[in-house]
């Protein structure tokens, strides 16, 4: 059974397993180094940080509400990690849009990245959104094709700052 849940302490331990997964594969960068200690050694302030992400409470600034969702099978397996960001600002405009989503390396391919975007419109829908932007850089295939298969329009395309690399723009009407 998939479920798209909201962050919760139950999960420390597979949380964990979670984040060595992404390190093991060489994917450092999914974590930042304050969100990793808190993660490792302060589990209950890491959710209530998220929790305050959600309510707008503390946040950086330029940063909007985002609230995290993870994906789980059978109410113990962290799948992926979705964040849906409340609106939009100038930044996400341009790169971020109101979802991000990732899959933990050892189950990609799977469709799992395809399901979580599909539930996280759902939450979208439910918040009151009526249409959201979803960006991805054009070399990443399989999110191009995760939001395609999800009803993505491409809208526009750039260049991320001042590299040479291209962020494709969809809106999903929900
Ligand atoms: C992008 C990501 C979420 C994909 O997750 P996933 O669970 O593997 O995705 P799915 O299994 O639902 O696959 C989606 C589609 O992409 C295709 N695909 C998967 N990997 C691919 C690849 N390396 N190249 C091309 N297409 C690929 C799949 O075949 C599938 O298309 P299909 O249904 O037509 O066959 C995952 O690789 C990830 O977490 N990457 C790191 C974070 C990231 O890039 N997030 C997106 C930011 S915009």
């Amino acid at each position: 059974m998939l479920e798209l849940i909201t962050p919760t302490y139950n999960l420390h331990l597979e949380f964990l397993d979670l984040v060595a997964e992404y390190q093991q594969a060489g994917e450092f960068r999914m974590f930042d180094q304050n969100n990793l200690t808190l993660i490792q050694e302060d589990f209950s302030t890491y959710i209530q940080y998220l929790e305050n992400n959600s309510q707008g409470i503390n946040l950086k600034p330029g940063f909007v509400p985002a609230t995290n969702f993870w994906l789980v099978m059978n109410s113990k397996i962290i799948l992926g990690e979705s964040q849906l960001r409340h609106w939009l600002v100038p930044t996400l405009e341009h790169r971020g849009g109101h979802i991000g989503y990732m899959i933990r390396p050892l189950q990609r391919s799977k469709g799992y990245g395809t399901t979580i975007l599909a539930m996280t419109l759902e939450k979208a829908k439910n918040m009151g959104l009526s249409r959201v932007l979803l960006t991805c850089d054009q070399d990443n295939l399989a999110s191009a094709r995760i939001i395609q298969k999800n009803q993505g329009k491409l809208t526009s395309e750039g260049l991320w700052e001042n590299s040479d690399k291209v962020i494709s723009r969809y809106w999903i009407d929900l």
